[in-house]
């Protein structure tokens, strides 16, 4: 066992394809290296079979002793003990410290990368290598606390940090960016639970069969649009399919007024394409920008209630 390790995992958004994901149809997802939940893991000298976690960003402590005997529906608490069962090991005498940059509950993958952080520095501190296989099962057997039923898009964007077409029980589909991107993410500052939106459209799919599984195919239409637009480099298109993603969102009730302000605020000020991105109701709205006028939509997000934003660019190398 070493000293020291210290590991990190990106935020993500979802660019298009939430919800209809979970219903078969394809979805996209960026991760956001310069965004990022981070681990770091102390063995002290003694051995006292004792794991202590301080997650600071959300103020909490665990201590896990016992491996058959603990929360399974502390996330961190699963994982640890799903990567010890992996490697058939005792709980090791260890500190591991978690502070992350991504806003709780936001749609911005925070659980996930918080789950992917510290299951690698747990790897890189006990030298038990974790290929990313086996990393995405444990990130994806954890998300099932926090989503119920998860299409399992959130950690597998997370895990292998590399933008993904994604279809729900398909081989992953990696992608290369025609021409960089750069986005505009504001959070509305409300925390929503991704597995309470999910509920409430399955329950407006079994009232209404045949309206939301339009609403869903049309949905998954926009998305393989997308993905030939990245591929092609048309920033523009991929800009006004977003805007329509948003508005069959809206329809399937997973927006909210306030992501709806945020997404008019950002196409009035010259976004390219805007829409709430992840479970919705609360948590963030992404927009695709010109690097020309970031500063001013920023302002203007700011302005119009947003409590926080984020200015990323992916694709430029
Ligand atoms: O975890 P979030 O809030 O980014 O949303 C995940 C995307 C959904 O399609 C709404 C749910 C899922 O399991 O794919």
């Amino acid at each position: 066992m070493t000293m020291f390790a210290e590991s990190s995992a990106p935020a993500k958004i979802i660019l298009c394809g939430e919800h209809a994901v979970v219903y078969g149809q394809p979805a996209i997802a960026i991760p956001l290296p310069t965004i990022r939940a981070i681990a770091r893991a102390f063995a002290p000298k003694s051995f006292g079979q004792k794991l202590r976690i301080l997650a600071h960003d959300v103020g909490e402590e665990f201590s896990f002793t016992d491996l058959k005997d603990f929360d399974r529906n502390n996330p961190l608490l699963l994982a640890a003990n799903l990567f010890f069962a992996l490697n058939k090991m005792d709980i090791p005498d260890l500190t591991v410290d978690i502070t992350s940059m991504i806003p709780v509950a936001s749609g911005l993958g925070s659980g996930a990368a918080v789950t992917t952080a510290f299951v690698r520095v747990l790897a890189k501190v006990t030298e038990r290598p974790i290929d990313d296989n086996d990393l995405n099962k444990i990130v994806y057997s954890v998300e099932k606390i926090h989503h119920g039923t998860p299409s399992g898009i959130d950690n597998t964007v997370i895990v292998y940090e590399h933008p993904v077409y994604f279809v729900r029980n398909q081989s992953i589909e990696k992608f290369a960016f025609g021409n960089p991107m750069t986005f505009v993410i504001a959070d509305t500052g409300i925390g929503a639970e991704t597995h309470l939106a999910v509920a409430d459209v399955r329950t407006l799919y079994d009232a209404n069969i045949q309206k939301i599984s339009s609403i869903i195919n049309e949905i998954g239409h926009i998305v393989k649009g997308v993905r030939q637009a990245i591929s092609s480099g048309d920033n523009k298109k991929i800009g006004q399919l977003m805007t329509q993603n948003h508005k069959l969102l809206q329809e399937l009730t997973v927006s909210s007024s306030e992501l709806d302000n945020l997404v008019e605020t950002a196409l009035s000020c010259g976004a390219i394409g805007a829409k709430l991105s992840g479970g919705g109701r609360g948590g963030n709205m992404i927009a695709l920008v010109d690097n020309l006028n970031t500063v001013h939509i920023k302002d203007k997000l700011l302005k119009a209630g947003a409590r926080k934003v984020f200015e990323v660019s992916v694709g430029n190398h």
